[in-house]
């Protein structure tokens, strides 16, 4: 008989910010982790399983050559395609890396 092991929750907290206003607050989201979970990824989840209202960029390369997906990760720029969900229970704080006119989505989308 074999013992299920119970999922891996990842605690985010994502900068969020609305159209019309030009400071952020952090919420706090619960998010299932999956094997090889990229933070794209991570995104993505908040935004289909989760909030609808999360608006992030997920038009690109998703292969780390545009740049498009760069967020800051814990405060260190990083490219959200690229960089896999961290193996340790810390909290992962994302912010945007460049000006974004609602939460992650740049106000010059390339
Ligand atoms: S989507 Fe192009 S570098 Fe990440």
């Amino acid at each position: 008989m074999s013992q299920e092991k119970a999922p891996r929750i990842i605690t985010c907290q994502l900068a969020r910010k609305e159209p019309d206003k030009t400071d952020y607050h952090m919420q706090t989201y619960e998010v299932k982790y999956r094997e090889g979970m990229t933070v794209l990824d991570l995104m993505r989840t908040v935004a289909d399983e989760i909030d609808g209202s999360f608006a992030f960029y997920d038009h690109a390369c998703k292969r780390g050559f545009c740049g498009s997906c760069l967020v800051k990760l814990n405060g260190r720029n990083s490219l959200s395609c690229r960089t896999l969900v961290p193996g340790d229970d810390n909290v992962l704080v994302l912010e945007p890396a460049m000006p974004t006119t609602k939460d992650f989505w740049p106000e010059d989308p390339a």
